[in-house]
């Protein structure tokens, strides 16, 4: 396998959180190709807003929203796993695995414009990132549980049966984003 671009282990130090040293490592490397593949580079990902839906002015970068999907779905897996104990047991490595690789394939969905700005590009339009994402975990050795999260975290998985997992980090997602969203529609309307 190919060495680790230390920038990923340098954006993502909660890969730490996955037990299972072989998860950890293809989950770092799904990380690692989507970079290769992508326009933008790591330090981009601290600067680009975190969506291209909540208007120009939004502050929170594409990196801190990742961030706070992966520690809000770990501490509702740990919280889940403490009250409901075995009647529901969520498996952390598969929880974090998936919260870390969601959005790995809105690395292919932008483009820069002349100027440098981020924009959709045809990947995002198309395919979109849950296919696109699924692709790149695939081509790295990912399960199919945690290939399961990235397919189902959006609204296309509105359509398909989530597995525990699954329904912690499209909530963990959509709970740091919808909020935004409604922010900027008020600030638009007023
Ligand atoms: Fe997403």
């Amino acid at each position: 396998m190919e060495k680790i671009n230390p920038e990923v282990l340098e954006l993502w130090p909660e890969l730490d959180w996955i037990s299972d040293p072989e998860l950890r490592n293809k989950t770092a490397m799904t990380w690692h190709k989507a970079l290769e593949k992508s326009v933008l580079e790591a330090g981009d990902l601290k600067r680009i807003p975190f969506t291209l839906l909540c208007g120009p002015d939004l502050k929170v970068s594409f990196m801190n929203h990742k961030r706070a999907v992966v520690h809000i779905a770990r501490e509702s897996g740990l919280k889940m796993n403490e009250i409901f104990g075995e009647v529901l047991p969520v498996n952390m490595d598969v929880l974090i695995s998936g919260a870390i690789l969601a959005d790995v394939g809105k690395l292919l969905e932008y483009e820069l414009d002349e100027n440098g700005q981020t924009i959709q590009g045809t990947y995002g339009k198309y395919p979109r990132h849950p296919f696109s994402g699924v692709s790149l975990a695939e081509s790295c050795g990912i399960p199919a549980e945690v290939c399961h999260i990235i397919a189902a975290h959006a609204g296309e998985g509105d359509m398909i049966k989530r597995s525990t997992e699954a329904y912690i980090v499209h909530h963990a997602d959509f709970m740091t984003f919808l909020p935004f969203k409604s922010l900027n529609t008020t600030v638009n309307s007023s």
